[in-house]
């Protein structure tokens, strides 16, 4: 997390600080322990866990400077109050898994749309009330996007005004948010920045996403669900660098603009898989190859100069950040053991059930 002695927005709304990033967001502005008081809107979907926070809750300093509300970012009546009292908001909160896209579309536009036109919404009102001085400054209002907007690269990377051509339902309401963000900057003038970052691994991840099902799936002798041929490629970030961006691009960014946050580390599927087995001391016939998503992106991959010329870079190396994240989860199955009970059951037996009976033996 960029160090600032006086951090530019002292009271910060951070809607989804209870997910994977968000959360890492929160810890780590917290322990920066400058006096920057956070309240959490979040709504503790499947991916919300309050878990998360325990570092942060365990410490009372921090813990007298964060306040988690259990609510939906598309609740108007939650959100009006919240933003009163924000000098700043970061919008984590979203539907964000692309498998439960497919199976759910609605979920994603209620959230990652509506959602997102709510607190622009409450912002905006903020904003006319300091317009007419009643309150002093309007909340600058940065807005969590991915590079999965852009759609499957094939060759190059993509730059912050290349077309956005999504593909899947998730990544099309992400778009469709942060279009609708930059039109309150365009419209109404509303301080909105808006961030795209890459693939992010790292501590906390739910165990539903590539990185730690894969882990926790090896740990217990259990198949990867290798998608297709699994030459798939990504960017890989580490979440405390997304994080650390998001803080970045928050306190320097302009109004209206979009910054690339990219990992700099395009690894495909099965060069990931490799790893993370070796370092388990787990077999690769481990591996399945399963029926592929539809519509799967086959490549996402960005510049990141913009941001870099802004004086963000990166800090974690792939190899590096990815042992530590593996070592993270032999350690404390105490986090993801719960999470893997109960409706997940259900939800793996829908996504995985036919997946795995269909299955072969991965070539290596
Ligand atoms: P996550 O699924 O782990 O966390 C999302 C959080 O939002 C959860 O705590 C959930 O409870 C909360 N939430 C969901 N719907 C809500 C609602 N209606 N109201 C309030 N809270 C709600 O997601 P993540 O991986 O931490 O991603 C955070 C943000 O970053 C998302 O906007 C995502 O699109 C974006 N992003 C993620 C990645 C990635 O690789 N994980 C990469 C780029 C961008
Ligand atoms: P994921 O973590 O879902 O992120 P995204 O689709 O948003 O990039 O998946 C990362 C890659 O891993 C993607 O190419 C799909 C692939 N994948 C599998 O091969 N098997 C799986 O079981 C999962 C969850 C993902």
């Amino acid at each position: 997390m960029t160090q600032t002695s006086t951090p530019r927005f002292r009271r910060l709304l951070v809607t989804g600080g209870a997910g994977f990033i968000g959360s890492c967001f929160v810890r780590d502005v917290l322990a920066r322990r400058d006096g920057t008081q956070i309240t959490i809107l979040d709504k503790l979907t499947y991916a919300g866990n309050r878990a998360n926070l325990a570092p942060a809750e365990a410490d009372p300093e921090q813990a007298a400077r964060l306040r988690l509300v259990i609510g939906d970012i598309a609740d108007p009546s939650v959100v009006g109050p919240l933003m009163a009292e924000a000098d700043a908001v970061v919008n984590f909160a979203a539907e964000s898994h692309v498998d439960r896209s497919i199976l759910d579309p609605e979920a994603f536009l209620r959230t990652d749309v509506l959602g997102v036109h709510v607190l622009l919404e409450a912002c905006r009102v903020e904003a006319e009330k300091a317009r007419t001085g009643k309150r002093s400054g309007a909340p600058r209002f940065l807005q969590v996007s991915t590079d999965e907007v852009y759609g499957s690269v094939e060759t190059g990377e993509s730059r912050e005004d290349d077309r956005l051509e999504p593909r899947s339902p998730y990544s099309s309401a992400k778009a469709g948010g942060e279009l609708l963000a930059r039109s309150y900057f365009v419209t109404y003038d509303l301080d909105v920045v808006i961030t795209r970052g890459s693939n992010t691994y790292g501590p906390y991840h739910h165990p539903e996403k590539l990185i730690p099902l894969f882990v926790t799936n090896a740990i217990d002798d259990e198949s990867l669900p290798l998608y297709g041929d699994g030459l798939q490629r990504r960017d890989w970030l580490y979440v405390a660098d997304h994080a650390g961006a998001i803080g970045f691009v928050l306190e320097n960014g302009a109004a209206g603009e979009t910054y690339n946050v990219s990992g700099a580390n395009e690894r495909t599927n099965r060069d990931v898989v490799a790893v993370l087995l070796e370092r388990l001391g787990k077999p690769w016939s481990l591996v399945r190859t399963v029926q592929d998503r539809p519509g799967h992106d086959r490549r996402y991959a960005m510049d990141g100069s913009k941001l870099r010329a802004l004086g963000w870079t990166n800090r974690m190396p792939f190899e590096e950040g990815l042992a530590a994240t593996i070592d993270w989860y032999r350690d404390n199955q105490e986090w993801w053991r719960p999470i893997k009970s109960g409706e997940w059951d259900a939800y793996y037996r829908r996504q995985y059930e036919t997946r795995l009976a269909g299955s072969t033996e991965a070539e290596r």
